[in-house]
């Protein structure tokens, strides 16, 4: 092997190494675990997709305690965006929630925005186009579902203009009696065209066009 390729291969381990899904959700999330293969999916078209935009509304409130409850995500995707030179834009209502957050995803906090807003404001002004969302804000009630499915609708609303057809949209705590948050986004994303490619805890859509 000469010093070019030897250079190259140096270089590509250096810079350009992804690891794969399970990487970023061990000693997280359990195998077993109700979010675990939904993350693992997320994490893969990530990568296949090259997201450099990645948006969250709700973030990780209990940080590395959240895994199991929450779900981690903000900690989860800011490793991720640390290893693939992306930006994860993280927006929550609640300045300590966030500060939390910020504790538990320090070693990420380069690839990370943190944003105190409510949800729905922030995507109507947000500027760029967005690789991809994760709806996660305004807990779910059983007992009083509609504010949460309500609100989760206007935030798809808000941030639908900025969505590209490789955009990839993830909502979590789906399978819950009366429908969960995405009760209403996911017929609003069919209608548009788009389908669903994991349909458990967590919901995956992609455009219909799309791979
Ligand atoms: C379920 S937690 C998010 C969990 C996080 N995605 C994770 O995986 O660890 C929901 C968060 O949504 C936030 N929230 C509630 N209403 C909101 C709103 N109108 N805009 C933005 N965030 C909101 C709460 O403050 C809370 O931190």
């Amino acid at each position: 092997m000469n010093y070019r390729a030897i250079f190259s291969l140096l270089f590509f381990s250096v810079y350009c190494f992804s690891y794969p899904p399970e990487f970023y959700l061990k000693n997280r999330h359990p195998i077993n675990s109700h979010r675990y293969s939904t993350f693992h999916q997320a994490l893969q078209l990530l990568t296949e997709r090259n997201a450099k935009v990645v948006v969250e509304t709700g973030t990780s409130r209990f940080g590395s305690n959240g895994f199991i409850g929450d779900g981690g995500s903000t900690i989860i995707f800011g490793d991720w965006a640390c290893h693939n030179s992306a930006l994860l834009y993280t927006v929550d209502i609640s300045s300590s929630n966030m500060d939390q957050s910020k504790n538990a995803s320090t070693p990420y906090s380069n690839n990370i925005r943190y944003i105190v807003s409510d949800s729905i404001s922030f995507l109507k002004s947000f500027p760029e186009k967005i690789d991809f969302l994760y709806l996660d804000s305004y807990d779910y009630e059983v007992g009083n579902p509609h504010p949460s499915q309500n609100h989760h609708l206007k935030e798809i609303q808000a941030a639908y203009p900025n969505l590209h057809d490789n955009s990839v949209v993830m909502i979590d705590d789906c399978s819950l009696p009366k429908g969960g948050k995405g009760f209403l986004v996911i017929p609003y994303l069919i209608e548009r065209g788009w389908k669903i490619i994991a349909n458990s805890y967590q919901v995956i859509l992609v455009k219909e066009t799309s791979q």
